[in-house]
């Protein structure tokens, strides 16, 4: 069975990315691609990170433990001012490839309104140089995040079918999730002359 770590990038303690997250974890669960003891939740609005990198912090150790643990991560990234959110840009100046190198990686962009694409591209564009995570060309935009993912059953039609494209996401970053585990094994992530990607 595969282990999932997802990763809610708000900063707020109560937000809709924390929702995105649980929903999609319970997805996976209920997709019989992995358990309730294979799957985590880093809730960066729950259990933020201080903004100055602090590698022996409580929270950093707990959240470092759960994506080390990870097949496959899921980076549920809001957009603030047509910006990811600040929360999880600070993530990934903590992530190392200790734990995220050579996953494969989820990118979901969450919007109030119609947005959403924006921390799509930027943390398409940045973030992964030293962790080295691996986003699958495949990603997921939540738009009008407070509408939909709310009940057991879809409540319109656009909460329908994101549910059907998270589905569809979801299976395949499972697919890559297994293929890439013998890639992980083979790559020599020790060497110290390429300690960061260039
Ligand atoms: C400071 C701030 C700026 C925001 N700017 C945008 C934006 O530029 N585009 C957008 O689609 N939504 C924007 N939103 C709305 C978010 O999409 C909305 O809060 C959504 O719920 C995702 O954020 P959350 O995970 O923190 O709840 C903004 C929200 C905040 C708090």
């Amino acid at each position: 069975m595969l282990n999932f770590a997802l990763v809610a990038g708000s900063g707020r303690p109560n937000s809709q990315s924390g929702k995105v997250a649980r929903y999609l974890r319970q997805r996976l669960i209920d997709l019989g691609l992995s358990s309730e003891e294979q799957t985590s939740i880093v809730d960066l609005g729950q259990e933020p990170l201080a903004q100055w990198p602090d590698p022996q912090s409580a929270a950093w150790i707990a959240h470092a433990a759960k994506l080390q643990a990870a097949d496959a991560v899921v980076i549920v990234a809001p957009e603030w001012h047509g910006m990811a959110a600040p929360a999880v840009k600070n993530f990934f100046v903590y992530a190392s490839k200790a734990e995220l190198g050579h996953k494969p990686g989820l990118l979901v962009g969450v919007s109030s309104g119609i947005g959403g694409a924006y921390p799509i591209s930027e943390l398409r564009a940045s973030g992964y140089k030293n962790c080295r995570l691996g986003y699958l060309p495949e990603h997921l935009i939540v738009r009008h995040v407070e509408k939909v993912l709310n009940t057991p059953e879809a409540e319109s039609e656009d909460d329908r079918r994101i549910r059907a494209r998270a589905d569809y996401a979801l299976d395949i970053l499972g697919k890559y999730a297994e293929a890439l585990k013998p890639v992980r094994a083979a790559i020599d992530m020790e060497n110290p002359a390429f300690a960061t990607g260039m």
